[in-house]
């Protein structure tokens, strides 16, 4: 489950914090959070999500760039600690790439992670040169994850950054699987969950966890999208889908730079 925009708003607290907590009930196990989202405000919702049932959770943070030299990120890592009221992340993404040695963000997750603030550490938004590089950084081979940006109408990592990661066992994050609900509307997508039955959100996430290849993070505060999503994952798409969606959305022939949100 994604948390972006959530906790920005005090009038919507209990209606995050409830679907969050739907979420769980319905066996969804991750929940994506940042310092960013909400200045620490989704991260906040998260914890009260979440309180009491830390065994039931795999939680994901995420950084600044700006925080990603060692003092500020041992900071940042407190914070989100201390927002999230949990004693250790699963995992803590470098949120996208900035101005720090790369060796100096990698030296200080080891160091996070030597004293069990956090189990893994990864990044976000990094296309394939920015992991070569990262691999050559003493460390930087404990990458776990990489976040990015990967639905229906963008499926450029297709090409080459997801056979990549999976030859290395980088687990890649799929945000904004619904395009941040555009996809919803595309008619080709309608069109299939028509034929299918099914509402187009649970089309769109079936066809990215159909393989298994990807960690997929759709966000809702409604709780009837909450039980959608968590329907996505029993919902299996036929071949007559699988054209029709790659006739819509064709696949990536050649290489496409990294696209961000
Ligand atoms: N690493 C990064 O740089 C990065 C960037 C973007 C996102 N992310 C992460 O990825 C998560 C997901 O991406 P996202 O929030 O950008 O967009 P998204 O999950 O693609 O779409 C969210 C939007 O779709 C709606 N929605 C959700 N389920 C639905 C359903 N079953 N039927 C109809 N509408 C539905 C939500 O409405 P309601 O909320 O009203 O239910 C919300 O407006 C984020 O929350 C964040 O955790 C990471």
């Amino acid at each position: 489950m994604g948390t972006w925009h959530m906790g920005e708003r005090p009038a919507r607290r209990s209606a995050e914090v409830e679907a969050l907590r739907l979420g769980l009930d319905l066996g969804m196990r991750l929940i994506d959070t940042a310092e960013m989202y909400g200045e620490g405000g989704a991260e906040s919702v998260v914890g009260e999500a979440i309180g009491g049932r830390r065994d039931e959770v795999f939680v994901v943070s995420k950084f600044y760039p700006h925080h990603a030299g060692r003092p500020k990120l041992r900071a940042a890592c407190d914070a989100s600690l201390a927002q999230l009221r949990i004693d250790a992340l699963d995992l803590y993404l470098y949120h996208w790439r900035g101005e720090v040695p790369l060796a100096e963000t990698v030296a200080t997750l080891e160091e996070l992670a030597a004293e069990g603030k956090i189990r893994r550490w990864g990044v976000s938004n990094f296309d394939l040169a920015d992991l070569e590089e990262l691999l050559q950084v003493p460390g930087g081979e404990r990458v776990a994850a990489n976040q990015v940006l990967y639905n229906l109408a963008h499926r450029g990592i297709e090409f080459d950054l997801l056979p990549w990661c999976g030859e290395r066992g980088i687990e890649v994050m799929a945000y904004s699987p619904l395009d941040e609900g555009r996809l919803l509307r595309h008619p080709a997508l309608v069109a299939v969950a028509q034929r299918l039955g099914a509402p187009a959100a649970e089309v769109a996430l079936a066809w990215l966890l159909h393989d298994g290849r990807v960690v997929v993070i759709p966000k809702a505060s409604d709780p009837g999208h909450v039980r959608a999503n968590r329907a996505a994952a029993d919902l299996r798409l036929d071949a007559e889908a699988f054209s029709a969606l790659d006739r819509a959305f064709p696949p990536p022939r050649r290489k496409r730079p990294l696209e961000v949100i």
